[in-house]
């Protein structure tokens, strides 16, 4: 065992879904805590942190080969650590198969990276996969720093089992936040310049809490005690579960949007398949019609929402028919956005091991002819949007000189050229749509 120079910077490398890029920014915070600082743009650092997915195959395996360029030709390789789910699922595999490596920590164990990374000094791998229930996040330091649209996880884990999925094991059961302590993370977000918050979760709407005065309350009650706050402009959530959404608080979920203006016209609400019989095999317990009824709900409280959807093809016995009628959903839906998915049979879920797996080529084919679909629908979303006028919350500097990006109320990526800052909310005129994005105008207040 040798002693290693502790690290000076880090970079942390976040793969997957936006709960993946909240957990990446609160161990930089942590990080940052114990003296080690970002390295450069293009610089190499002394320590790396794989934040990863396991969700599908291909995203697990990059993990393998972003380990083997990292160490390469390298007199002196960096110290590498691997969080996230694939660290949850594999940490054993991964410390044998990969010895670079000398951290592995789970999701719900990355508090403990400050102790982990001592003794990866004193030249000692480790592996940190527990899941103590809600540790986590009581141990990390404050935040201190935000985007103008911030993420904020309330609640994490996964009750549902669907049929294909691993979310269940990585990350473990449903746990929410409580009421008070979300609300204070919220408030040193906004100091530190948020402007817009989007609620994070494995099953957002899942979320369950008391408020201050000690009343149950579901996700509505949070996001109206948050759109109380003065400087706060924009609220969102994602991920959310049909499931979750056909209760009474699912009920007031809905109302919000109706009756909340910071709530924004947007709802991520995956139903994967079109057929009744698939989604009862992924054990989804809910139908393509129950869905549709849950969307009429939405839309009948708030007329402009943008809808977003995951969809999976080739799930094992999927036949053409019940293909097409997740077009026939795709058709009746309308979204404005939507992640489509070749199924990924998935190690320990019980669709792995079903009779009738679908052909590579057959896959392919379907996801095309998805694809095709949604493409045309959100570019038709975009050109609806047209003409009209919105606010636009500033994100980042675009290509061109003068040139700003941000986003519109629909979550659509809106450019326009102007006299703007970072983190301003603009009003603009949409003049141009593009398959993923629109061209906008300010528009003189
Ligand atoms: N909790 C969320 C989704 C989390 S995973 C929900 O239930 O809606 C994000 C998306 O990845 C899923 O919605 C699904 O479309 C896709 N996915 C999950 N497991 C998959 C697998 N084994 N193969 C292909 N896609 C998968
Ligand atoms: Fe996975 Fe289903 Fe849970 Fe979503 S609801 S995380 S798809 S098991
Ligand atoms: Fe991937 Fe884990 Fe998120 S598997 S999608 S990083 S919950």
């Amino acid at each position: 065992m040798r002693n290693i120079a502790p690290p000076k910077t880090y970079r942390i490398e976040s793969f997957g879904c936006q709960m993946n890029v909240y957990d990446g920014e609160r161990m930089a915070e942590m990080l940052a805590e114990h003296g080690i600082s970002a390295a450069a743009e293009g610089e190499d650092a002394d320590l790396v942190v794989l934040n990863t997915c396991h969700i599908r195959e291909k995203a697990a395996e990059k993990i393998y080969s972003r380990i083997g360029r990292l160490t390469k030709k390298k007199a002196q390789p960096p110290l590498i650590a691997v969080a996230g789910c694939v660290a949850q699922a594999e940490g054993e595999e991964i410390m044998t198969r990969a010895p670079a490596v000398s951290m592995v920590v789970g999701p719900q164990a990355y508090h403990r990276l400050p102790a982990m990374l001592e003794r990866a000094v004193a030249g000692q791998r480790s592996t940190d996969t527990d899941m103590p229930a809600d540790a986590k996040f009581a141990a990390l330091p404050q935040r201190r720093k935000s985007a103008p649209s911030a993420f904020l996880t309330v609640q994490e884990g996964c009750d549902k089992f669907c049929t294909y999925c691993v979310v269940p094991y990585t990350r473990g059961a449903e746990i929410s936040r409580p009421f008070k302590e979300l609300v204070a993370e919220a408030e040193r977000l906004v100091e530190a310049g948020a402007r817009e918050i989007t609620l994070l979760g494995q099953n957002v709407n899942a979320w369950r809490g008391e408020d201050l005065a000690g009343r149950a309350v579901g996700l509505a009650g949070l996001i109206r005690a948050l759109a109380a706050m003065p400087d706060l402009a924009r609220i969102r959530y994602t991920t959310s579960h049909p499931a979750d959404m056909d209760t009474a608080a699912g009920a007031a979920l809905i109302a919000a949007h109706g009756e909340v203006d910071k709530l924004m016209p947007y709802l991520h609400l995956p139903v994967q398949s079109g057929s009744d019989r698939i989604l009862k095999a992924m054990n989804r317990s809910h139908t393509a019609g129950s869905y549709l009824k849950l969307l009429e709900r939405f839309r009948a409280a708030r007329p402009d929402l943008a809808l977003s959807g995951d969809f999976i093809v080739g799930f094992p016995g999927e036949t053409d028919a019940e293909f097409e009628e997740t077009l026939e959903l795709v058709d009746a839906v309308g979204y404005a956005q939507a992640f489509s998915f070749k199924y990924s049979p998935r190690p320990g879920t019980p669709a792995a091991t079903m009779d009738d797996q679908i052909a590579a080529q057959v896959m392919d084919e379907r996801l095309q002819r998805l694809q095709a679909h949604l493409n045309r629908d959100q570019l038709a979303f975009n050109q609806a949007s047209v003409g009209k006028t919105c606010a636009v919350l500033v994100e980042r500097k675009g290509k061109l000189p003068g040139q700003w990006l941000g986003k519109s109320p629909w979550l659509q990526s809106v450019h326009f050229t102007g006299e703007a800052a970072i983190g301003d909310l603009v009003t603009t005129r949409l003049v141009e749509a593009m398959g993923s994005s629109l061209g906008g105008e300010l528009v003189r207040p």
